[in-house]
């Protein structure tokens, strides 16, 4: 029997400024959730990437004195460094500047949507958030006139545009929401989601004057036109995969996606917009849109006015990738805000990582090495109850911590049973009870692979080799 496929997407990230815990949040979401899939033995694909053609990019670059282009090389090799640096295991990292392998299936979706009588020209007056990348409305925004998610003032912008008519979609988008046959997870966003269909879609301006952006991809047939950038944006779950291109292997292998991971702030663009382009382009819908909350410093949005951003390369630097991991998978629900401070990272660093899994896994390869004449001959048993469900669900927080139940359970089963003392009486007893020590750990690091490849191996290693594991988590004072 064939594997059953999985494809997974993060958003592709605005590269005007370094990603932060937000960004890292959402990537190591979906890196746990592909790497479980893959140790299911899934045929799994990976997706990131950057959303380049976007006015925030050239703003940046101007203030600077450089190139936009340029810019952007320097700032995409930085979130490729990050990748590596959190061992994030993605199979694809896209680029939504690559003449070669987006800006043909992003033309080629465009020609569908006319084909489909979905684009039409309008003059349009509106007001424009480049932070946003988004029309606003007047009763959106705060008092003062600004954007409500952006610190900026919106302009006023009167032009001819391309619009795509979004309003034809939203009953048949809403009755596949409501059927859950595009499921939006959790249920609470389903329901916001619901509610601003109900209200019905209107059309979006879906082109800008080429004149008057510096990045975009060209309207087929129109060079007096670019692409609105989510319209391009939102096309890279599938020219990654090949659409519009000679080669669609891919496509054919894994499309439709089994799920975008989004935060909350773009959960309209990917289930109404993309949905729209989609049934449009007679193409099938994703299965599901996971839609995670904010993380938030000290309960505020981190801003770089506030002083709170926290920068997960310095994390990485001071406690290692697979601190930040554990961090975000088991302190953060996918499903609600979440917040993380120096003090709280540190706190829970010592209790579950410095003195839980490490001080638990470095007790018993210490007994192991000293009382054990060889290695214990591990048994394979399945995940333990909960944990397969907890993903099926996607809720990794509660995945994580049924593994760190067991590694309570563990460490209280080691104080029952004392084996260090009963080693003295009682020899054969006392390794008996290490060899179960050693089993019970090697689910634990089983378990553990997703969150923790590095030091899952480590453990896994050390059990191999019974010996004491190489240091897992120093503790920091
Ligand atoms: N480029 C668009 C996405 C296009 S997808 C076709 C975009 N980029 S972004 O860089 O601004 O944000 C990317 C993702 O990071 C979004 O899912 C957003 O929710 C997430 N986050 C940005 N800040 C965040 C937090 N503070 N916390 C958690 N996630 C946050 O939007």
């Amino acid at each position: 029997m064939q594997h059953p496929t999985f494809y997974i997407t993060t958003p592709i990230y605005y590269p005007n400024a370094k990603l932060h815990m937000g960004h890292a949040y959402t990537t190591t979401l979906c890196d746990i959730i592909a790497r479980y899939h893959r140790i299911k033995g899934d045929r799994t694909y990976f997706l990131s990437g950057a959303d380049e053609n976007t006015e925030k990019v050239v703003r940046e670059a101007v203030q600077r004195g450089i190139d936009p282009i340029e810019y952007l090389d320097s700032v995409v090799a930085e979130f490729e460094s990050l990748y590596e640096r959190l061992h994030i295991s993605h199979d694809q990292f896209i680029r939504t500047s690559d003449q070669v392998a987006h800006w043909p299936g992003a033309q080629a979706m465009w020609e569908q949507l006319v084909k489909s009588g979905d684009i039409y020209k309008q003059t349009y007056r509106g007001l424009y958030c480049v932070g946003a990348e988004s029309f606003v409305t007047e009763k959106d925004l705060r008092p003062g006139g600004l954007c409500p998610d952006h610190d900026e003032a919106p302009h006023v912008v009167e032009e001819e545009n391309y619009f795509f008519r979004l309003s034809k979609y939203t009953d048949v988008i809403r009755a596949k929401i409501e059927s859950d046959e595009l499921q939006i997870i959790p249920a609470s966003r389903k329901a916001e989601i619901l509610a601003l269909l109900r209200e019905g879609l209107t059309d979006v301006s879906f082109s800008r004057p080429a004149e008057k952006v510096t990045l975009g991809v060209p309207v087929p047939n129109d060079p007096s036109q670019k692409m609105y950038v989510w319209c391009d944006a939102l096309t890279n779950y599938i020219t990654a995969l090949g659409y519009g291109r000679s080669d669609s292997a891919l496509l054919q292998q894994f499309w439709p996606a089994n799920l975008h991971v989004v935060g909350k702030d773009i959960l309209r663009f990917h289930a109404a917009i993309w949905p729209a382009m989609l049934l449009s382009a007679g193409l099938p819908l994703p299965r599901a849109i996971l839609v995670h909350g904010m993380i938030t410093s000290g309960g505020r949005k981190m801003s770089k006015s506030l002083g709170n951003v926290i920068d997960p390369v310095e994390l990485i630097d001071e406690y290692g990738a697979e601190a930040v991991r554990y961090y975000l998978a088991r302190e953060v629900s996918p499903f609600e805000d979440g917040d993380i401070t120096h003090e709280t990272f540190k706190e829970v660093y010592n209790a579950n990582l410095a003195n839980g899994l490490g001080n638990l896994a470095a007790r018993i390869m210490t007994m192991a090495e000293k009382y054990l004449e060889e290695p214990v001959s591990i048994k394979k048993f399945p995940f333990p109850n909960g944990y397969e469900e907890a993903f099926a669900q996607y809720n990794i927080q509660r995945a994580a911590d049924i593994a760190w139940e067991d590694i309570g359970k563990l460490d209280a089963y080691i104080q029952e049973t004392q084996p260090f003392k009963i080693v003295k009486i009682d020899r054969e007893g006392a390794r008996a009870i290490i060899a179960e020590l050693v089993q019970r750990l090697s689910i634990i690091a089983h378990m553990l692979e997703p969150f923790l490849p590095e030091s899952a191996g480590k453990i896994q290693t050390a059990i191999a080799e019974n010996k004491k594991p190489e240091n897992l988590f120093a503790r920091k004072e």
